[in-house]
């Protein structure tokens, strides 16, 4: 009984290790929600059949547990060592590469329904996973994966901390926090929304200094979250506002 909780406890990790959690990418899922145009939003709507875009948006992480799509695995993240610009995308794939295909799909018109709503659902993951800035890894630790740190009182990893520690710790349905959050004014939110994915790595790869900014004894508890909270609410904020604009540019 005692191997068997373990056993949950480690799939349990192995999943939180993945992307955003599910409340980040429901946040960002709502907020393009909130920022796209009746036509994009119909458009969509048909396509999902009727569910949410935030409902929608880990798709692409509970497909992981099916080896059928083990290929998908790489497309979640991409690598930006410190210090250089984009090299091009790996022979497996990258984020990058994945969002860009799937733009391309989606607006060929040549899908069936179920490819269709299949790369959209990536799509609308993948906008949000770029935007985590551990996803545009330094190719040193699998995207601070192997930064092992104490998060209050649980053994846990920067990667990790980054994806849904920070969020969850506020205690908030993905509902309030895209209530909290969604308050740019629109001038912001049309810059945003003009900006290309090679900006939004960039933007990622800038923000991964403070990211790293740990004590060396990584006990990491208030004092981080106080320090960082507010670059990721700006970039579920961007992430949520982008994939509108990306949205509306298939879909108007
Ligand atoms: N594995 C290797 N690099 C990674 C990253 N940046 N994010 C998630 N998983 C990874
Ligand atoms: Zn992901
Ligand atoms: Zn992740």
């Amino acid at each position: 009984m005692k191997s068997f909780f373990i056993l949950l406890l480690s799939v349990f990790n192995v999943v939180q290790a993945l992307a955003w959690g599910q409340n980040g990418h429901r946040i960002v899922g709502q907020i393009a929600s909130n920022h796209m145009s009746a036509k994009a939003q119909k458009a969509v709507g048909a396509i999902l059949q009727g569910q949410s875009i935030a409902m929608v948006s880990n798709f692409m992480d509970e497909i992981k547990s099916d080896p059928h799509y083990d290929s998908l695995s790489p497309w979640h993240y991409c690598t930006i060592p410190d210090g250089t610009s984009y090299a091009g995308p790996p022979s497996e794939g990258d984020v990058i590469q994945a969002i860009n295909t799937y733009i391309k799909q989606l607006k060929s018109g040549k899908l069936s329904d179920i490819e269709e709503a299949f790369a959209l659902k990536c799509l609308i993951h993948l906008v949000g996973d770029i935007h985590q800035p551990l996803h545009v890894g330094n190719g040193q630790d699998k995207g601070g994966n192997e930064i092992k740190v104490t998060y209050f009182w649980e053994s846990s990893n920067l990667h990790r901390v980054w994806d849904s520690g920070i969020i969850d710790g506020q205690k908030l349905s993905y509902t309030e926090y895209v209530a909290w959050i969604d308050q740019e004014g629109t001038q912001q939110v049309n810059d945003w929304k003009k900006d290309d994915i090679m900006v939004w790595a960039g933007e990622s790869v800038s923000y991964r200094p403070q990211v790293y900014d740990l004590p060396d004894h990584k006990k990491i508890n208030y004092d981080y979250n106080y320090h960082n909270i507010h670059i990721v609410n700006k970039r579920l904020l961007q992430a949520g506002i982008r994939l509108a604009g990306l949205l509306e540019d298939i879909y108007n």
